[in-house]
């Protein structure tokens, strides 16, 4: 099993196209240790030949042209691709809106929650991929699910889905109650769990999550490796620096730091490898030469950068 991030950032990307603050600049300008990174999504390849994305970013067509395996093979037919489906893990613009790249009649299948598939469903869209092509699979929690390409052949890609704390996308919100909880449990937000046939060991993709409780520690405990949210460092850290007026909590991000932080919740939760994914564009990590991107590796986390792969 191959398992590529292909997207690190969150929404927005790094830099992001209007953002003028100090980490968007050095990386416009190139500092040493402060590197780009584009949308939120991941690739996995049980046979080094068809491939899974987790999320469809609005940097797909960026990502396939910088990730060869995603390309068309040089014998292949005149039209074809070796992305076999599509896994959605929320209805977050990051997420989803790179399915209107991958139009074209082009077969593959798309899994998702029954709250995503409705969002596909009531935004037409989306209908540029007719479902009579690109079939909607439901992807039902807790459940181990065998990923199928559209015309129902394996992939060898084995995932599991389970809800975790979260919110449902911004568009979603009822503006007309803007003070509401918007947290959700129900399946808005999920986290996957990514296997291959007979593989040891499994890779769980958590993008977004706006808390750590009993159970995901549970779950987590012994896994091989975790791609975690890591969109902010301190909950705030967007309203100090002025380009925003809401916490991560409030946008359904847990922050890196502090004392419910992802870092202090899961330290002792046995992990192979912790790795922070969905990286916001204000995060200091983004620096390597920062005191944050220093103490999140002393913690045992790594950052993630486009094009980090593993193998299992
Ligand atoms: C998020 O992760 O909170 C969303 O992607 C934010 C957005 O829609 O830009
Ligand atoms: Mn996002």
């Amino acid at each position: 099993m191959r398992v590529k991030i292909i997207g690190s950032a969150a929404g927005g990307g790094f830099p992001q196209w209007n953002c003028n603050y100090r980490l968007s600049r050095a990386a416009r300008t190139g500092m040493a240790g402060v590197h780009s990174r584009t949308q939120s999504s991941v690739a996995a390849s049980a046979d080094g030949t068809g491939w899974v994305l987790f999320n469809a970013s609005p940097d797909i067509r960026q990502q396939i042209a910088q990730t060869p395996e995603l390309q068309p093979a040089h014998d292949a037919p005149l039209r074809s691709t070796p992305i076999r489906a599509v896994v959605l893990t929320n209805a977050d613009v990051d997420h989803i809106a790179g399915l209107l790249s991958l139009r074209e009649r082009q077969p593959f299948a798309i899994y998702a929650t029954a709250q995503v598939l409705a969002t596909l469903e009531a935004n037409s869209i989306f209908n540029v991929l007719d479902p009579a092509i690109v079939p909607r699979r439901l992807l039902a929690a807790e459940k181990e699910a065998a990923l199928c390409d559209a015309n129902g052949h394996e992939t060898g890609v084995i995932v599991e889905s389970f809800p975790v704390p979260g919110k449902i996308a911004l568009y979603l919100e009822d503006t007309a109650h803007p003070d509401a909880d918007f947290s959700s449990d129900a399946g808005d937000t999920i986290g996957i769990r990514i296997a291959g046939v007979g593989g040891r060991g499994a890779v769980f993709y958590i993008p977004g999550c706006a808390r750590v409780d009993a159970a995901l520690r549970a779950r987590l405990a012994d896994a091989a490796c975790l791609l975690f949210d890591g969109t902010v460092y301190t909950d705030d850290e967007m309203i100090v620096a002025g380009v925003g007026q809401k916490t991560g909590a409030r946008m359904g991000h847990l922050a890196m730091s502090g004392a419910v932080g992802s870092i202090a919740a899961l330290a002792d939760v046995r992990i192979g490898r912790r790795i922070f994914v969905h990286i916001n564009n204000t995060n200091p990590v983004l620096d390597e030469n920062s005191a944050e991107h220093a103490a999140v590796k002393a913690a045992g986390w790594e950052v993630a950068g486009d094009g980090m792969e593993m193998e299992f």
